[in-house]
């Protein structure tokens, strides 16, 4: 869903450099030197930010890198933890489709996809992040025994990224029509807040490279 700017987004993002790469940040030695640490996790469709921020903080010793293409999203992320001192998060303002050619010598332990845009009409399939195209770009950048972790509350998406996954060498470790949301290597997000409260069952994959 596109956000609506709000008067204090602009600064918020201006102000908190230390937390984000922006679009045309891109080459920086702020992503190089994130980039070189040996335990990387990727957060792909961060939205407002509360997965990466609560997992970077239960988890200090892994570096998240959240991917997000709304600025104003960033800016409601930025907000959450400009008072904090997370050293182990880094937003990047970027559509995921163009961030691959930059990071692809770099490898990650988990990839996350949380409740992304289920583009159902047959024509935007391809702008799913889990068209078979996008998984082949997360299994080359993840290391041997990687896992790309996705959760949905959309049936159509969950049951066609399924599908999608037949046409990649993920191995699948496991499978949930109805996710109970107890896993430790894990966090609530926005929308899945939203679609509990709605008792909507969660789906969730995870598989391995
Ligand atoms: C439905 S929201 C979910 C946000 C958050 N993950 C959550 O669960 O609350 C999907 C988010 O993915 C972002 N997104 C969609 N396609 C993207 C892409 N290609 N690259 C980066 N972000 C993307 C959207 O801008 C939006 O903020």
């Amino acid at each position: 869903m596109r956000l609506k700017r709000k008067p204090w987004g602009e600064e918020v993002l201006q102000n908190n450099e230390r937390y984000l790469v922006s679009q045309n940040e891109l080459e920086s030695q702020k992503l190089l030197d994130f980039l070189s640490f040996d335990n990387l996790v990727l957060e792909i469709g961060a939205g407002k930010g509360d997965f990466a921020i609560q997992m970077a903080k239960k988890y200090p010793s892994i570096h998240f890198l959240a991917i997000e293409m709304q600025s104003m999203a960033l800016a409601y992320a930025l907000r959450k933890v400009q008072e904090e001192n997370i050293e182990n998060l880094l937003f990047v303002n970027v559509d995921a489709h163009f961030l691959f050619e930059k990071i692809s010598s770099y490898k990650f332990q988990t990839i996350f996809l949380n409740f992304s845009d289920p583009w159902p009409k047959k024509r935007q399939n391809k702008r799913r992040l889990t068209y078979p195209s996008m998984l082949k770009e997360y299994y080359n950048i993840l290391k041997e025994g990687g896992r790309l972790i996705f959760k949905t509350d959309n049936d159509g998406l969950f049951n066609d990224s399924l599908e999608y996954l037949k046409e990649t060498n993920f191995k699948i470790v496991k499978i949930d029509f109805s996710y109970d949301g107890q896993d430790l290597y894990d966090a609530l997000t926005e929308y899945e807040t939203r679609f509990r409260k709605l008792n909507t069952p969660i789906k969730r994959f995870i598989v391995e490279k």
